[in-house]
């Protein structure tokens, strides 16, 4: 996704030749005195041996200390989004690390309550809730819903009749006319949207009197969500500045700002870090004259999980077209990381065998899948001497890379592995063939 006014569009990057950028990978990750690069203190190569390719290695490390300088920064109250990527451990570790879970459906709800994490710590989202999906919510005891429709109060109405004083405590969603400078598909906050109630329509206000009217329901605060990869801080303080002259004279304890802070997937992108993102929202607020006994707070996904993870693959295919290109075919693709094919979005590689080596060799990094569409990295740059059957790694794909992961031409999903301390552990093990046929009757 490209477009952030301070970094320049992915195309205008030129792709880098050097080393791997420290920054793309995981904190923890560090070279071996073989060259071969460990990622809490696992040996990448080595593990891909094991377990199989492709795989989606998370530092575990990295994502406590990212949801810790969440909850440090925000206060309790913020919510790890958990569409970015969510199995039982992901749930747990954020809910160990002291974060409230978003979940935005059924599903989601369902895998935060297996893991164990207790209702009142979830926030519902969604913009087309089923009555089921709120009972469900109800029945959980979630700690907010964010009410997102009209429809949607005419559900809590009938499921709350007689909940009296035990009722839930709901955040009204508004797009606050705020267009953030990222992707169109992940842009949520301007008034043409399908999320949330419009302020500059009225829509907002007469939401605010329905749920008010309703005793089962306590109104606590309002929500917004602005977008996805988002680079600018100021694009947040606007978003404040837009939702204040609303928020302010309804007289509500809690101000959501949304999650959509970005990272940098590739070399020569810069994003702020979660502290930087709350600084500044704190700042536009305390100018905008909000009371300071509003909890503010905010649900990053991206910014906690996406840096933590890597993507294993093994070069398969290596198919030289004079003159024209290189295509580096791997074991996984578009069902993995289906990103640069919706967005354009652009990745580093490297080799895991040599994650200090220069990369001047230009290939473009594709999958497995019946489509030319089918690319991992469009404009990649490898060492030179990158053969078939190496080890090859994309960073930055903890964030909506197995969250968004299909089963495309009946390819077994990855499995998932966080690693510390020396030890893996898979928290998802890897689809078989059994797999891509239990559901058929
Ligand atoms: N809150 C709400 C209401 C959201 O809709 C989202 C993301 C988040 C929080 C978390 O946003 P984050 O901090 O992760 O940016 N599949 C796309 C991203 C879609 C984001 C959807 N909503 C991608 O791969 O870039």
């Amino acid at each position: 996704m490209s477009g952030p006014a301070e970094s320049p569009p992915l195309d205008r990057i030129a792709p880098d030749e050097g080393p791997i950028t420290a920054g793309l990978l995981p904190l923890s990750a560090k070279a071996g005195a073989d060259g071969q690069l460990a990622v809490g203190g696992v040996d990448l190569v080595g593990l891909a041996d094991e377990l199989g390719t492709p795989l989606f290695v998370y530092d575990e490390a990295h994502l406590r200390a990212r949801c810790r300088e969440a909850v440090a920064a925000w206060g309790d109250g913020v919510a790890y989004a958990t569409k970015a990527f969510l199995c039982t451990a992901m749930a747990r570790l954020a809910h160990d690390e002291g974060m409230w879970l978003d979940v935005s459906t059924g599903g989601e709800l369902h895998v935060a309550l297996v893991a164990g994490v207790p209702g009142d710590r979830l926030v519902m989202h969604g913009n087309n809730k089923s009555a089921d999906e709120l009972f469900r919510a109800l029945e959980a005891g979630v700690g907010r819903i964010v009410v997102d429709s009209f429809d949607e109060i005419d559900r809590l109405a009938i499921l709350t009749r007689d909940a009296g004083s035990n009722g839930p405590e709901v955040l009204l969603r508004v797009t606050p006319g705020i267009e953030a400078h990222t992707h169109e598909f992940v842009r949520t906050g301007q008034e043409d949207s399908k999320f949330g109630f419009g302020l500059a329509s009225g829509a907002a206000t007469e939401a605010v009197a329905r749920l008010r009217a309703l005793p089962g329901v306590k109104l606590v605060g309002v929500h917004a969500h602005i977008g996805s990869q988002i680079f600018r801080v100021e694009s947040f303080a606007e978003e404040v500045e837009a939702l204040v002259g609303f928020f302010a004279p309804l007289d509500l304890g809690e101000l959501c700002v949304g999650g959509g802070l970005g990272v940098a997937y590739v070399t020569g992108e810069s994003a702020p870090s979660i502290s930087e993102w709350a600084r500044s929202v704190h700042d536009a607020c305390r100018k905008a004259g909000l009371p300071s006994g509003v909890r503010v707070t905010a649900e990053p996904g991206r910014a906690i999980v996406a840096t933590a993870g890597l993507t294993l693959y093994r070069v398969g295919t290596i198919k030289e077209i004079p003159g024209l290109r290189t295509y580096m075919a791997v074991d996984g693709g578009m069902s993995d990381n289906p990103r640069p094919v919706l967005y354009d979005s652009g990745y580093e590689t490297f080799l895991p065998r040599a994650a200090a080596a220069a990369r001047p060799r230009a290939v473009r990094v594709v999958g497995k899948h019946c489509e030319s569409g089918d690319v991992v990295v469009a404009d990649a740059r490898v060492p030179a001497d990158t053969s078939v059957g190496d080890v090859l790694a994309t960073p930055v794909t903890g964030a909506y890379g197995y969250s968004m992961a299909s089963n495309y031409n009946k390819v077994p999903r990855p499995a998932v592995v966080f690693v510390s301390d020396g030890a893996a552990r898979v928290v998802v093990r890897r689809e078989t063939d059994h797999d891509l046929v239990r559901l058929d009757g």
